[in-house]
């Protein structure tokens, strides 16, 4: 079957099966690698990106039932060398660690936010649920949303990045006082 689709600002046409995933149409089609499967069965999350604006897992998709849409992955949601506020505060929050889920997680971050431009802590945890991350115990994945939202909304960035933290100095192991 032929779809088109807007990716990233680009558009696309081409001949797909219709059995094709959205996220293998993506991956292997189109070579937008930076969304990654990590289940494949709707759990995880990491495939996530936008659809319309719309956040949505590109593993429980068809490629077809995508056509003539316009889908964001992480790949195309800075402004040319400019981040996403979201993907900044994840850079300065320390958001992630191994970063397999980080794609998914800042594209569900900017739909949620897109909704809820001042969510409580709760409410971050509660948009994020279907992202799973095995890595950070997801507190500074939500410091990193409420920060985002903080800035979104023209009150700055919210304090305590681990970039602006003082330097600790520490003595070399053995070192004699
Ligand atoms: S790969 Fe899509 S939810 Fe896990
Ligand atoms: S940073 Fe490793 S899975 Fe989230």
């Amino acid at each position: 079957m032929r779809v088109r689709m807007k990716v990233d600002g680009v558009v696309y046409e081409d001949e797909v099966e219709p059995r094709t995933l959205l996220t293998h149409h993506l991956r292997d089609g189109l070579g937008r690698v930076g969304t990654p499967i990590g289940c494949d069965t709707s759990n995880c999350g990491s495939c996530t990106l936008l659809v319309d604006g719309e956040s949505v897992k590109s593993c429980s998709v068809l490629a077809v039932q995508a056509d003539g849409t316009e889908i964001t992955t992480i790949q195309g949601l800075a402004e040319g060398s400019t981040w996403h506020p979201v993907q900044k505060a994840f850079q300065e929050h320390h958001g992630l660690q191994c970063g397999y889920c980080t794609p998914g997680m800042i594209l569900a971050a900017v739909d949620l936010l897109s909704h809820n431009p001042d969510p409580t802590e709760d409410e971050v945890r509660h948009g994020l649920e279907g992202n799973l991350c095995r890595c950070t115990g997801y507190q500074n994945i939500v410091k990193s949303v409420l920060s985002a939202a903080s800035e979104m909304r023209g009150d700055g960035p919210l304090p305590g990045s681990f970039q602006d933290a003082p330097a600790e100095s520490h003595e070399t192991a053995g070192a004699s006082s």
